[in-house]
């Protein structure tokens, strides 16, 4: 990635938080952050990939790195959080853990584990949002990136909870950047289309539409592109899409009736998971 590390890192520095840094989307974040000089703290369940990852970032980018290995769905997962980083200097903040590894009608799901998640995508983003956030404004400087999804722009047959927590990840955000940006805090939501992540190879291999997990899904976005997109818009929020198809689709969909949105996110789940949920009249 091209470097503009002078002004990314006065702006944004010295410390980045990466919430869900052990792999996909997260640790492409931590790379393209280590590239632009800014130390990072990860954070994920897994001490050992967090581990594997903060040294390859210490090694190739001699920056500092924090590891900090917790449940992010838990309730005290805030204050465990804060215990861990109230000494650094945060002016970058990432919220990647979010996705859901499931593709179950609602009446069929965990319903503990969908609390789960809730709690994880909305309330834990907004609380960290709210403290990280608040820090940035009183030093006049900082940045927030939130993830959204396809899944946020209709309903999602088998995806009930995850996209509506991606819905609120999405107007949140929008939100927070019209109320920051004044105060020169930027926020930017990146909506993802199928990315290529372990989590979405682990989902497909699942479901044989991939024979190894060594195989990219066809057309999915490398989670690279992903950071680099969000660190080169970060002050041109509110939102990014990052997928001309995505781009293309939203567009589309918005111009329909809401069935027939619903009916095409049906149609666009099958296709990646290779599932034959009915299409909704
Ligand atoms: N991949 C896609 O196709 C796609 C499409 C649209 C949107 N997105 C969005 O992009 C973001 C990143 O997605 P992703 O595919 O990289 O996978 P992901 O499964 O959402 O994120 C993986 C990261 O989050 C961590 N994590 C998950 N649950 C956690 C928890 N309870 N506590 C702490 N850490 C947790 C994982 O590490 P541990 O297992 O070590 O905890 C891992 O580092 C998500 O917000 C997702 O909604 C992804």
């Amino acid at each position: 990635m091209e470097s503009k590390t002078s002004t990314f890192s006065e702006r944004y520095g010295p410390w980045a938080l990466v919430l869900g840094a052990s792999e996909g989307v997260g640790s492409a974040f931590v790379e393209a952050l280590a590239a632009e000089g800014l130390n990072v703290v990860l954070v994920s369940r897994r001490q050992g990939p967090l581990e594997e990852v903060a040294s390859n970032v210490k090694a190739g980018y001699g920056i500092e790195t924090r590891v900090v290995a917790m449940d992010l769905s838990l309730a005290d997962a805030m204050q465990t959080l804060c215990a861990q980083v109230d000494d650094l200097d945060i002016g970058f903040l990432v919220n990647c853990a979010g996705g859901d590894t499931g593709n179950e009608d609602f009446l069929d799901r965990d319903l503990a584990a969908d609390e789960a998640m809730l709690f994880r995508n909305c309330t834990l983003l907004m609380r960290v949002c709210h403290y990280f956030g608040g820090k940035m404004v009183a030093r006049g400087r900082g940045g927030i990136v939130n993830m959204s999804s396809g899944a946020a722009v209709a309903g999602t047959p088998g995806l009930a909870t995850y996209a509506g927590s991606k819905a609120f990840d999405l107007l949140f955000s929008e939100a927070l950047w019209g109320e920051l940006k004044p105060k020169g805090v930027d926020v930017i939501c990146l909506m993802l289309a199928d990315t290529d992540t372990p989590m979405l190879r682990r989902q497909m291999m699942m479901r044989g539409k991939i024979a190894s997990l060594d195989e990219a899904p066809k057309g999915a976005t490398p989670s690279h592109v992903v950071a680099e997109e969000g660190l080169r818009y970060i002050d041109k929020g509110p939102t990014r899409v990052v997928s001309s198809k995505l781009r293309i689709g939203s567009r589309i969909m918005g111009a329909l009736g809401r069935n027939r949105a619903v009916a095409i996110m049906t149609v666009a789940a099958n296709k990646i998971m290779g599932d034959k949920k009915g299409v909704a009249d």
